[in-house]
């Protein structure tokens, strides 16, 4: 595992755009995992600014909630248009987000991870972390060789993430997110992590016990792993 300590959050983003940018270079069809929440946005703000030919980069987000209207603007399939698609210019057609609004939710995510093994898996993966030490959105007591599939929100998840929704109860309950297990076949993971208040689960997650109570210590089970922290994320490590 290699961790990159860095002074800000748009540090972290530059570090980890270059990871992606040498990555994209020499492989133009790579295939990315991407995340959303607040984490990863310095890094595609980052990687646009390379001007890189992205119109054969493929990619596959990690989550999506279940239940939400399709075009709302908090649903990932939206926040990945906005933020990712748009901001690299992506074919929207090498894009791929959970289908939240299945009629099947178990069937979407069973397809979901199928399409991801049919493409040939993850070159890089982004990853945030949560305060629960949630990778994606496999919650503590998730199974380590886990695959995608629905889950539902905790209490925490849901508080953390009102502050993108006008009440806290538009919060969805459930949502569709790749497994622990399809996570760790990414061939590359790589987690950006910001701020103080993620100092003592980052340093759990690395540094303690592999656990399910603890889903990013998954990461201690992985091959090839980099960490980009700001000082007051690593500050406990
Ligand atoms: C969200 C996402 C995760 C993300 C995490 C942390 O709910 N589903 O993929 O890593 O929570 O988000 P943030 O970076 O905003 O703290």
């Amino acid at each position: 595992m290699e961790i990159f300590v860095v002074p800000t959050a748009s540090a972290t983003g530059s570090v980890a755009a270059g990871i992606l940018a040498a990555v994209i270079r020499s492989k133009p069809d790579a295939v990315l995992g991407v995340a959303t929440g607040g984490s990863p946005l310095p890094i595609y703000a980052a990687l646009a600014n390379h001007r890189l030919d992205m119109s054969s980069v493929r990619a596959f987000a990690l989550d999506e909630y279940v239940g939400l209207p399709a075009g709302h603007p908090e649903s990932y399939a939206e926040v990945v248009r906005r933020e990712v698609t748009g901001r690299l210019h992506l074919d929207p057609a090498n894009v791929a987000v959970p289908d939240g609004s299945a009629a099947d939710p178990e069937a979407a995510a069973a397809d979901y991870d199928a399409a991801i093994a049919g493409v040939g898996g993850v070159d890089v993966q982004i990853l945030g972390i949560g305060h629960n030490g949630h990778l994606a959105f496999n919650e503590p007591g998730s199974a380590l060789d886990s695959r995608t599939r629905v889950e539902v929100l905790t209490e925490r998840t849901r508080e953390a993430n009102a502050r993108y929704f006008s009440t806290p109860e538009e919060v969805p309950l459930r949502c569709i997110t790749q497994g622990l297990g399809t996570i760790l076949e990414a061939r590359h993971l790589l987690l950006v992590v910001n701020g103080a208040d993620k100092s003592g689960i980052l340093a759990a997650a690395l540094n303690g016990p592999v656990t399910s109570d603890c889903p990013g210590s998954v990461l201690q089970l992985h091959a090839h792993v980099t960490v980009v922290a700001d000082e007051a994320a690593a500050s406990q490590l």
